[in-house]
């Protein structure tokens, strides 16, 4: 079953009705401000940091009712009906109701009693603001009088503190009045800056600040006494519950169209310049006025949107494909793109799944959310690869997490998840082989953030990997620390307390377990490293790499492989985990992935045999499971993975994250059926008809698809922050269409399901455009390049001349 569809051309997800199994969402913004709004104007906003700058406010646990949002009431001053355009929160059925989910922005269009509304909100490129755009058609054959109140709720900016410490919160809320704007300036008195401003354009004829006041004694938003009576209460919030909200008046003719425009925005004004005039407590509103008065033009609001499309439309334009499948051309060509933006922009903040509240930018999720927009936005991929070597510790270890706003590594997590480092070695081969920026590789950067500290971002990238060679344990197999990529893979926690953290907490010694998925990663990040190593003409530091990555394949071929798969990891006492010797968790999906993209066993059988066990005991229609059979009783020496209910999370759910490991690895062994197969077992696009079953939104990937074991397996959860985007991502585009950034080219070496007649793709790498046209003559894998018409040894197109804008690219697949 479906709940809309999707409009390739416009880019857009359709949905066709109000109540979506969870409210489905999208994202506004992507430099400082940020708003997550839901298919029924739901959700919040933030400047930068979703804990510490929180404009408005959000009731957790709350899916799926989805309370809170930004809210239009049209009330009818004929009748005194009124209802709410985008559904929420009046919840009047609507006679026409169409959600259009587009890239960074959302319209909402819908038509009750003849009045037919359309609102479109986005965030206008550049400007630490968030439009409205309310469009308001009269289809009645008479004039009709209609008031709109716009409402939005305060947050007191820190988000965890405005949901907790209500003995202080109650009294100190603080707004200013002005004729057509409501400005929101709790703590503005003290230490803070910055303010908020709710504007609205047209003939204003009330407002409210006080949400009691708005909403009357037992009421909710969605039957507010002043809607309800059609009059504003005028009232000036002091302390309790600041809202913003602003009653305009108007007369609409038959068939005409009239807009109004809302502006939601932050303002940071200069220390010394915070009030107007100097001694007194009144916002200095110099600097916000233009800006308020500018976006409340619709000329002005019409360049913006303008703009924010242009600049999708230039940021798409560098990889464009067309394929014989529809599900791999909508996700590769916009929808896995675009995830792969949000999650760069927000790491693991903000969602319907995460809060906002409990989690940093991430170490390892960030330099893997890099992966998928490297090729879009260079320039913020290098910035941020610095910021997260800054916050690397000097023995190579890293901060799991740092905070957005002030960018230190946050100290109550702390360091030791074992493969933190090694992914920074990944992004920054990545970047280079995207941009061939080498000098970022000299760019000094502090360990820590402390100054001093600084040493060149290829001395962070040595001690990332020093930091494994440093940590090998028994079997000379990296050891795990607090956990690897799994998280809740805790061998040496030991938790018996409810209330401890499982990363964090009692932790051992650490001496003896060890991952097996540490050793894969650790050879695929070696190799970058002997890569860069002698392309800068460090032969002997190439060679050391070279060598510690034939020792590690050599650890793991004696004490990593299980007989039909390769082991995850040995415990605390030196105990297998994830082999048939054990009674649960006999075979992980992560070490098979990773150690085969590391290139192990692959001529000698290994590769393909791990592979057929993970077909065999993991694959499953709704996707790869993470490891069979599912743990069913709570154990401290494997820590958090066991706490979850079988079929769930990292307890053999369907953590989507590990999926494309595998398709990469079929690839690697040449199976383009299998990598394909697995690749639209969990592309959204290709689940859209079992939304009833999925449940998350079938524009982007969630983190978790319920397992086999669990009660609702195939229903997906945590939509949109999820490392799944990226990898994807890189899965697809890189190994099974084949098309992936070297230091000597652009390597073109698809493997594609048998059936596939061809493909093209439009690429710029480099400032060059590349045209690429596969075809395939017969079944199988090997593949011919011809570049202009010549044919080419190997698969690797060499950099063209300088000056060269365009490179016709023949690909035949033999
Ligand atoms: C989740 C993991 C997550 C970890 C991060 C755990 O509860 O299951 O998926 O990585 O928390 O804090
Ligand atoms: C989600 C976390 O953000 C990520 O870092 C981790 O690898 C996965 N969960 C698996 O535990």
């Amino acid at each position: 079953m479906r709940y809309g569809y999707f409009d390739d051309e416009k880019r857009e997800y359709v949905i066709t009705r109000p109540d979506t199994p969870l409210p489905w969402i999208n994202y506004l913004g992507k430099e400082n401000y940020f708003a997550l709004i839901s298919n029924t104007a739901g959700g919040y906003s933030f400047y930068k940091d979703a804990r510490l700058r929180r404009l408005t406010r959000y009731r957790y646990n709350d899916v799926p009712s989805d309370s809170n949002g930004r809210y239009i009431y049209i009330r009818d001053e004929t009748s005194g009906r009124f209802w709410s355009p985008t559904w929420q929160p009046v919840r009047l059925y609507l006679d026409e109701f169409k959600c259009r989910h587009g890239l960074g922005y959302t319209t909402i269009l819908s038509s009750k009693f003849d009045i037919k509304t359309q609102i479109r909100y986005f965030v206008p490129p550049g400007e630490d603001l968030e439009i409205w755009d309310l469009s308001l058609t009269n289809a009645r054959p008479d004039t009709a009088h209609l008031h709109v109140f716009s409402a939005i709720e305060f947050a007191l900016w820190n988000a965890l503190e405005d949901a907790t410490n209500f003995q202080r919160n109650l009294s100190i809320g603080e707004v200013e009045i002005e004729e057509n704007f409501i400005l929101h300036k709790t703590e503005y008195r003290e230490r803070r800056d910055h303010f908020a401003y709710f504007a609205c354009s047209g003939v204003i004829v009330g407002y409210d600040t006080q949400r009691g006041s708005f909403l009357g004694r037992d009421r909710g938003w969605e039957n507010p006494i002043a809607v309800e009576e059609g009059a504003s209460r005028n009232s000036f919030a002091q302390g309790w519950a600041p809202i913003g909200s602003l009653q305009a008046s108007i007369h609409l003719e038959p068939n005409k169209t009239e807009r109004l425009i809302v502006v939601l925005g932050y303002q940071q004004n200069p220390r010394d310049q915070k009030f107007d005039p100097p001694e007194s407590q009144n916002v200095n509103k110099n600097l916000v006025k233009p800006t308020i008065e500018n976006y409340l033009r619709p000329s002005t609001v019409d360049l913006a949107f303008d703009e924010l499309c242009k600049e999708w439309d230039r940021s798409l334009q560098i990889f464009q494909v067309e394929t014989p499948d529809e599900h791999t051309n909508r996700m590769v060509n916009t929808w896995n793109q675009y995830q792969c933006m949000v999650n760069f922009n927000l790491s693991r903040s903000a969602s319907y799944f995460e809060s906002g509240i409990s989690r940093g930018i991430g170490f390892r999720d960030s330099n893997q959310d890099l992966l998928g927009v490297i090729h879009m936005i260079p320039e913020r991929a290098r910035e941020r690869i610095l910021d997260l070597a800054a916050t690397q510790l000097e023995d190579g270890g890293a901060f799991h997490q740092y905070q957005p706003l002030t960018k230190q590594g946050n100290v109550e997590i702390g360091t030791n998840f074992n493969d933190d480092p090694l992914w920074l070695v990944l992004a920054a081969s990545a970047y280079l082989k995207e941009t061939r920026d080498w000098d970022v590789l000299d760019e000094l950067v502090p360990f820590e953030n402390i100054v001093g500290s600084e040493g060149p971002l290829y001395m962070h990238l040595q001690r990332s990997i020093d930091y494994t060679l440093e940590r090998l344990g028994p079997h000379g197999l990296p050891l795990i620390g607090r956990a690897d990529w799994n998280d809740c893979l805790n061998l040496n926690t030991f938790s018996t307390e409810p209330d401890e953290s499982f990363q964090t907490a009692g932790i051992t010694d650490g001496k003896v377990a060890e991952s097996v998925f540490i050793a894969g990663l650790f050879i695929l990040a070696a190799e970058e490293m002997v890569q860069i190593a002698s392309i800068r003409g460090r032969e002997q530091e190439a060679k050391e790499y070279r060598e510690a990555a034939q020792r590690m394949e050599a650890a793991v071929l004696k004490h990593g492989w299980d007989g039909e798969w390769f082991l995850r990891a040995y415990d605390h006492f030196g105990k297998k985990v994830g082999s048939h010797s054990c009674q649960e968790g006999q075979i992980f999906i992560e070490p098979q992935g990773v150690c085969i993209m590391a290139g192990i066993g692959l001529e000698k059988g290994s590769a393909q045999r791990a592979l057929d066990s993970v077909g065999k005991r993991l694959a499953t229609e709704h996707g790869i499971l993470l490891h069979q059979p599912a743990y069913t009783s709570y154990q401290t020496r494997l820590g958090e993975i066991t706490s979850y209910p079988p079929g769930y999370k990292e307890n053999a759910g369907v953590f989507c994250h590990t999926n494309p490991w595998i398709m990469i690895a079929e690839a690697l062994l040449g199976n383009g059926d299998r990598a394909m197969d697995y690749y639209l077992r969990i592309n959204p696009s290709a689940r859209e008809h079992l939304s009833e079953v999925h449940r998350c939104e079938p524009y982007v990937y969630a983190q978790m698809i319920a397992g086999r074991d669990a009660p609702t397996f195939g229903e997906a959860k945590n939509s949109w922050l999820t490392g799944t985007a990226a990898w994807n991502y890189v899965a697809i585009t890189q190994w099974i269409l084949g098309i992936r950034p070297t230091y000597q080219g652009l390597c073109i070496s698809p493997v594609l399901p048998n059936d596939w007649p061809g493909f093209s793709v439009k690429r710029k790498f480099q400032g060059v455009t590349y045209h690429i046209e596969a075809t395939r003559i017969r079944p199988g894998n090997e593949v011919r390049l011809r570049v202009e018409g010549d044919l080419l040894p190997g698969v690797i197109v060499p950099f063209p001349p300088q000056g060269t804008s365009d490179v016709n690219v023949e690909v035949t697949l033999l």
